[in-house]
């Protein structure tokens, strides 16, 4: 399952070995221009109405679940991660890439701020001061190695350039 796959960017990285995705996303838009990237995909993929908050999935449903860039907008995180974690089979894989806090007091106190005031409301709900290791953590999953990293690497360190990669294990 992938949990907001936007316009399914992400479809054409599903290697050849999957036998199924069901990608649900709620913006009308977007599950159309994802539904067009189904079509082209090499496995297939199912796109459907939903949000992270209420998977309509079945509990233990999935070998595995994709957040890329979801939960930085999510409504209620910890209610997100409960429900992958519930549409998981016991040991199925979490796998993120996530933008989050800073590791340095100021960007990290400019980020509380922004998200408290414009950001949301510029970037569609978009929150940069989440810390996603740890919610991911705190919901029950054992988290797996990850790593920290910027985007652009290298470049200007905006708001939302911290950013995590990796996987968890319900
Ligand atoms: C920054 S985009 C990332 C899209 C895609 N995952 C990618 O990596 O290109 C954020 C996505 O999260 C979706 N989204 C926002 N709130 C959501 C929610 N509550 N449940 C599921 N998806 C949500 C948006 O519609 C959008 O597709």
């Amino acid at each position: 399952m992938e949990v907001g796959a936007g316009n399914g960017l992400n479809f054409p990285h599903y290697p050849v070995g999957v036998t199924e995705v069901l990608a649900v996303e709620p913006e009308d838009r977007l599950r159309e221009l994802a539904g067009k990237a189904a079509r082209r995909a090499a496995v297939p993929v199912t796109v459907v109405p939903g949000t992270a908050e209420a998977l309509p999935a079945p509990d233990g449903a999935f070998d595995a679940a994709v957040v890329s860039l979801v939960l930085c907008t999510v409504r209620d995180v910890p209610a997100a991660l409960a429900e992958l974690r519930r549409v998981l089979r016991p040991g199925g894989e979490l796998r993120f890439f996530e933008h989050g806090a800073a590791d340095t007091p100021g960007l990290a106190r400019v980020q509380r701020g922004l998200d408290r005031t414009v950001w949301p409301l510029l970037f569609g709900g978009c929150h940069t001061s989440r810390v996603p290791p740890a919610e991911i953590e705190e919901a029950g999953f054992v988290l797996g190695p990850y790593r920290s990293f910027d985007v652009p690497e290298g470049g200007p360190r905006l708001p939302s350039s911290p950013c995590v990669l990796g996987t968890a294990r319900r």
